[in-house]
């Protein structure tokens, strides 16, 4: 490891950072993060922070989690790599797709095709479902449905069903043939609805719509996330989900959950769609797989979905689709250990216990504080939205947002800010305690912003 003062010297100088502006990372450089211990981190000055990020949605178990560095050390000495192409496989691949099957059992999902992280996974999601359709015979069926607000990674397919102009506007031309509806955001949407049973209903009707303005023989599949994360944590009413299920089954089109923030327990359900009674006909997941410790993701796939494949006899049913590093028996054994642990010390019942207080406290804080627009979450989801006028519900500038960042950093946590929303996603083994602190240091960063 170099020393303190090179890595400062060098920080973002020979490096482009993922979602950031170049110029901008070399005039104010990032935190350089050194180590991290239980559900907090240090960067290199020695300042010790809780991680409310829970390092991008998907540190759950902490940093401590020793099965699952353990479950790493061994597959290294035993098989660092091979491939999972046709021809070869390795142990714990089986093994954990074996573990998958019983772990998505209630979702209804039957397979797994796996991958190097969430935007491979939407990808992979994307393909099955137009291949699907080409083996029953509709090879007309390949439109695309998605959701504004909606975050689902940057590879071409899944910018093009993303809903954030900001992910989409430097990289068109995207995909032909993809359609957005509103996102179920009872703050802000083209509707003017407040209620989100009401809001719920107005997007359903204008899916019909648009399906029949289309043609449903055109569409492929409808992709949302149960709670959109990036987008700044926008949780539909409970009816909404279901509502899409029905309309997509009415008229053969293909629901796509992308889980790759909400399996694993972060909304308090083992996976977004059961926590709305529904289940998809392909779920992307990622992330929190493998407690982060390794890229590494799996598409799970119904077994409707499934039997269109198994039960092909030409070329239709081959998947032309796969990653050098997809099953990678390192991270499938870090999955198995990240698994093992996610189900002993059952974070899903903690990230709903700690979510109810986190978002009581973040209550709190917007009576408080008048830059506090609105306040949204569930399970260990959480996002403030800041706004300079709350009448008018004009967003803050982005000046007032880091230094609520900044000043919340100094008060001892690390939040993370996206446009004008702080969002919240802290390890699911997050303590009593350790929300109270969140509140506390985000009460000083909106007073030094005030
Ligand atoms: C819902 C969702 N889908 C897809 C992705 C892309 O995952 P990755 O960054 O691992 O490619 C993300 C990343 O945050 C996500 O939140």
């Amino acid at each position: 490891m170099q020393e303190t003062n090179f890595l400062i010297d060098n920080n973002a100088r020979h490096v482009w950072h993922p979602m950031a502006h170049p110029a901008e990372m070399q005039a104010g450089p990032p935190k350089i993060i050194a180590s991290g211990a239980g559900v907090e981190v240090t960067d290199i000055a020695g300042k010790r922070v809780l991680d409310a990020v829970g390092g991008l949605w998907n540190v759950n178990l902490g940093y401590s989690c020793e099965p699952v560095k353990q479950a790493i050390r061994e597959q290294l000495d035993a098989l660092p790599y091979y491939s999972a192409f046709r021809g070869t496989t390795n142990a714990p691949l089986i093994e954990l797709s074996y573990e998958l099957a019983d772990w998505f059992a209630p979702d209804g999902l039957a397979r797994s095709f796996f991958t190097s992280g969430g935007s491979d996974s939407v990808e992979i999601c994307l393909r099955l479902a137009r291949q699907y359709h080409k083996i029953n015979g509709q090879p007309e069926r390949t439109k695309f449905f998605a959701l504004k607000k909606g975050y689902h990674g940057t590879h071409f397919g899944g910018a093009s069903v993303n809903g954030n102009a900001n992910f989409r506007r430097n990289y068109e031309p995207l995909l032909p043939g993809v359609f957005h509806l509103p996102a179920p955001y009872p703050y802000r949407n083209p509707f003017n609805l407040t209620g989100p049973a009401e809001l719920a209903q107005a997007i359903a009707r204008m899916f019909e719509d648009e399906i029949a303005f289309q043609g449903a023989d055109t569409i492929a599949a409808f992709i949302m996330e149960p709670v959109l994360g990036a987008g700044g944590v926008i949780v539909p009413h409970s009816s909404f989900m279901p509502l899409m299920r029905k309309i997509c089954d009415k008229h053969g089109i293909l629901l796509i959950a992308d889980e790759v923030i909400t399996a694993f327990g972060r909304t308090g359900a083992w996976s977004g769609s059961r926590l709305w009674g529904v289940q998809p006909d392909l779920m992307a997941t990622a992330k929190a797989i493998t407690n982060a410790y390794f890229p590494f993701g799996a598409v799970m796939i119904s077994p409707k979905v499934a039997a269109a494949f198994e039960s092909n006899k030409d070329a239709l049913g081959s998947i032309g689709s796969g990653y050098t590093y997809s099953g990678h028996p390192v991270g499938a054994a870090a999955a198995l250990a990240a698994l093992k642990e996610t189900k002993r010390l059952n974070v899903a019942a903690n990230a709903a216990a700690r979510g109810t207080e986190l978002l009581a406290g973040l209550e709190g804080l917007q009576a408080k504080h008048a830059l506090v627009g609105d306040v949204r979450g569930i399970g260990l989801m959480c996002a403030l939205e800041l706004v300079s006028d709350r009448a008018k519900k004009t967003a803050a500038a982005k000046a007032v947002v880091n230094t609520v960042y900044e000043a919340t950093y100094e008060a001892g946590v690390l939040v993370r800010t996206s446009g004008a929303n702080v969002i919240l996603s802290p390890p699911l083994i997050l303590t009593a305690e350790d929300v109270q602190r969140i509140i506390a240091a985000l009460d000083t960063g909106l007073s030094a912003a005030a």
